[in-house]
């Protein structure tokens, strides 16, 4: 199969199916996606080469049809779950479904969330119909990983800038004393927001050069697909 990879994660109980704001991740750890496979080097939301009607299909065809037949297996799904799609010359095909939320892509897709999520994650559970709103800004984030990740890495390196920093997620950080220092593969996503992609991107880029770590890389080409149309 050929064509872009994308997420498209959904709220479902039984046969209710709520979709999310759709993302893309970045499995390559270098920019062109060049070198090895990462657990994501990045994401955005939402996915300008996905149209209406793609994501309609995607809906009813696919995610839709699944959680229907699960209900009709007599084992009705309560959960996210997540459809790694792929849209090829020949249609929407499916990848791999996961039981859970995607990571990097929730902290994406959550932050354009306008409706309560607590409020989502009870209505699923009740098997509650919910209206769930999705803010039109783009949202765009980059991962600062180890140097050597995925393969071998050093740990404990002091983090500096990060007081006042928004749209900071820690993934592989830890305490030391007074200081935040580095304590995984991928240490840091850093998410920017804007009324474009391109906004978002270079507010996420901003973000990034204010963080001070001499044993993190990263990605300056998150959101290629979208922002050069090279696909
Ligand atoms: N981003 C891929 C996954 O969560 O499986």
């Amino acid at each position: 199969l050929t064509g872009p990879e994308f997420s498209f994660m959904c709220f479902v109980s039984g046969s209710r199916v709520v979709p999310m704001a759709l993302a893309q991740d970045h499995k390559r750890a270098f920019d062109g996606d060049e070198g090895p496979n990462t657990g994501g080097m990045g994401a955005y939301s939402p996915l300008p080469f996905v149209t209406l009607e793609d994501e309609a299909y995607a809906l009813r065809e696919v995610m839709q049809r699944t959680a229907d037949a699960m209900v009709a297996e007599g084992c009705p799904f309560t959960g996210v779950l997540y459809g790694g799609l792929m849209k090829t010359p020949q249609g929407i095909k499916v990848i791999e479904f996961n039981a859970r939320f995607g990571d990097p892509e929730t902290e994406v897709v959550l932050p354009r969330l306008k409706s309560d999520l607590c409020e989502v994650f009870c209505a699923v559970a009740d098997g509650r119909d919910v209206c769930v709103e999705w803010d039109e800004r783009a949202a765009l984030g980059i991962v600062l990983a180890s140097e050597g990740y995925p393969g071998a890495y050093g740990k404990g390196f002091p983090i500096g800038g990060l007081e006042g920093l928004d749209g900071v997620y820690h993934m592989g950080t830890k305490r030391d004393g007074d200081r935040i220092v580095t304590s995984g593969g991928r240490v840091l996503f850093v998410v920017g927001r804007g009324a474009t992609l391109a906004e978002a991107r270079a507010e996420a880029l901003a973000r990034v050069a204010k963080i001070d770590c001499p044993n993190l890389f990263h990605r300056t080409d998150i959101g290629h697909c979208a922002l050069d149309d090279r696909q």
